[in-house]
Parts: C-alpha cells; sequence; structure tokens
C-alpha cells in the first residue's frame, strides 16, 4: 500500500479494487499521469473523469455542495453514487480530469483498499474503469492485466468486485437533479430518499453527446484556428514539435503524453493573453493521444 501510494504521488498508473469495478487511478493534480491513463486505456476522447475521495470534509474545497449534495453523500458515501458538481477547485492541473468543463465528479468508493490508497496518497485519485476503451470493465485484478497488462505500473489484488457495474452518476449542478448514467446504486432509493422524482438524461454519458456539447461552450473566447503551419498577424501560435517562432509549444519533442497534458492549460494562457485576439496552433499527428487532442481542438475551433 505505501508503495502504491508512491507511485501515485510521483505519477504513475495504480490499478485497484472498488466496489463497483477496478478503477485505473492517478494523481487528480497530475496532467501528465491524467494523459497517461487515456493512453494506457487508448481512449480516442478527453472524456471528464471521476475523483475518488476518501472524506466528505474534501468536498467543501473541491466542489460547490449544498444541503442536498451534503444529505446524500452522508447516506449513500462511500458507495456506487457519483455526483457532478460545479468545481470551485480552480488549480489548472485538473483541467485535463475535468476535461475542461466548468464541473468535477466525485464519488467515494465502498472499499477499504481504494479508501486506504486515496488517504495514504494524500490526493483525490482519479479513476476511470481500468479496461482499453470499449471493452467489458473489469470486476478483478486478471481482468485488468489482461486488459492493460505491462501498461500499469501496480495492479491492486482486492479480490472480485461486489457490485460488479458502474456508479450511478447524478448531475447535481441544477435545480433538478439529472441520471445520466444508471448504475450500482437503484434509482428509486436515490428517489425514496428524497421525495422526488429525478429526470432521466437521454444522453448515453459513454457518448460524448452531453461532455462534447458542454466542450463546444467551453470553447476559447478568442478566434482559434487549428492545422496552422505558422502564425499569421495577431495570432498567439501554440506550437507543436520543432517549430520555430511559437509563443508555446505543447510538446518540443512531438510527445503526444506531454502535449496532452499541457493542452489545456496553454489554450487557457493563450486565451487570457490580451496582446492576441486570436489562436493558432499547429498540426497534430492522428495517432495515441493524437486522437484526442484533435478531437478537443477540433471542438473548441467550432465556430457557432
Ligand atoms: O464505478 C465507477 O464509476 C467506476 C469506478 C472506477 O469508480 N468508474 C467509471 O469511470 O466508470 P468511467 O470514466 O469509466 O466512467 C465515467 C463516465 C464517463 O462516461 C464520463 O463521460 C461520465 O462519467 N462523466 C463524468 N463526468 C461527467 C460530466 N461532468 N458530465 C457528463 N458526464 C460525465
Ligand atoms: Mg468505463
Amino acid at each position: 500500500m505505501a508503495k502504491a501510494a508512491t507511485v501515485i504521488q510521483n505519477g504513475g498508473l495504480v490499478a485497484f479494487p472498488t466496489e463497483t469495478v477496478y478503477g485505473l487511478g492517478a494523481n487528480v493534480y497530475n496532467p501528465k499521469a491524467v494523459a497517461s491513463i487515456y493512453e494506457a486505456k487508448g481512449r480516442p476522447s478527453f472524456n471528464p473523469l471521476i475523483s475518488h475521495i476518501a472524506e466528505i470534509d474534501f468536498l467543501s474545497t473541491y466542489a460547490l455542495t449544498d444541503q442536498r449534495v451534503i444529505a446524500l453523500a452522508k447516506r449513500f458515501w462511500p458507495g456506487p453514487l457519483t455526483f457532478v458538481l460545479k468545481r470551485i477547485d480552480t488549480n489548472p492541473a485538473l483541467d485535463l480530469a475535468c476535461a475542461g468543463l466548468r464541473t468535477v465528479t466525485v464519488r467515494m468508493p465502498n472499499h477499504p483498499v481504494a479508501l486506504e490508497l486515496i488517504k495514504k496518497s494524500g490526493v483525490p485519485i482519479v479513476a476511470p474503469s481500468a479496461n482499453k476503451s470499449q471493452t467489458i470493465s473489469p470486476t478483478t485484478a486478471r481482468h485488468v492485466f489482461e486488459s492493460l497488462g505491462n501498461r500499469v505500473d501496480m495492479i491492486l489484488d482486492g479480490g472480485q468486485c461486489k457490485v460488479g457495474v458502474e456508479s450511478t452518476i447524478i448531475d447535481v449542478t441544477g435545480k433538478n437533479i439529472v441520471l445520466l448514467r444508471a448504475g450500482g446504486l437503484a434509482v428509486e432509493d436515490l428517489e425514496q430518499f428524497l421525495g422526488e422524482k429525478i429526470l432521466i438524461s437521454n444522453g448515453n454519458p459513454d457518448l460524448p453527446t452531453s461532455p462534447g456539447q458542454m466542450l463546444k461552450h467551453y470553447a476559447p473566447a478568442h478566434d482559434f484556428r487549428i492545422n496552422a503551419l505558422s502564425r499569421e498577424d495577431g495570432e498567439f501560435f501554440i506550437g507543436f514539435g520543432k517549430v520555430e517562432d511559437c509563443d508555446l509549444n505543447l510538446s518540443e519533442k512531438a510527445d503526444l503524453v506531454e502535449a496532452a497534458a499541457n493542452l489545456f492549460a496553454y489554450m487557457r494562457l493563450a486565451d487570457a493573453n490580451t496582446k492576441y485576439a486570436k489562436i493558432a496552433m499547429s498540426p497534430i499527428p492522428m495517432q495515441g493521444l493524437g486522437l484526442a487532442i484533435n478531437d478537443r481542438i477540433k471542438r473548441a475551433a467550432y465556430k457557432k
């Protein structure tokens, strides 16, 4: 356990058991580690990831809560219930885990190994299911090994997951609670506790429709041009690889994991720069994490 916590603190990946499915864990505040999650899973887009926490009190510095959320957390945590909340932790290191959204997604897993790992690491642990993208979620350590093998630094074996399906995800950012993913906690149990109906979202959270629409919404304020081979007048230029005359370079050595880790922070910096009214970015190769980067920047460059 001590070794696993050190791996997390040093930016490595640890697969760990929860009551739902095994998670592929990284330090939420380390964008390079978060980028390597997407690479290990072979995920073609940046979905927002769930932050796993071990103490309810931590929530108040991380996300906007109200009595309703605290009551739900006290009743159902630790357990298979995940909240989408308004983010208040503005640390840009969190941007990649949140896929650039102004929400943060949080749960407290009900498994002693997961809780101890989070406490020992001293940071929230961001974790999607510990399997290759578009394959079945793992409910044993062996499943994780068969899917991800040596792409993870460590796998903690906590036996078979008791619940076996992913957590129930609800959006609690608005007046009405909206179900984003049916999961290990029955909607009826939530409704009975709340004494109100939960709305069912039409979007499937595994398809990037709902986060996707939001990504478009949170595009940079500045005009944004992608696949730019050089800078034009008035443009803040974000390069990739061997590019002269750029203001920032996502990765001089053309490393896509490094580029993914820098992407959101650099877009923020470019957008905040008042000297330029436009942003341009070098072409990003369509391989490995380049797929997810291109997916994100295409949305950001989308013109309404
Ligand atoms: O049981 C679970 O929830 C497991 C264990 C490891 O905790 N984790 C898990 O994570 O299933 P993942 O990344 O495989 O699924 C989370 C889903 C994704 O489809 C993501 O798009 C959606 O939740 N999601 C997360 N934050 C969201 C947000 N702010 N808005 C819409 N969808 C969101
Ligand atoms: Mg999954």
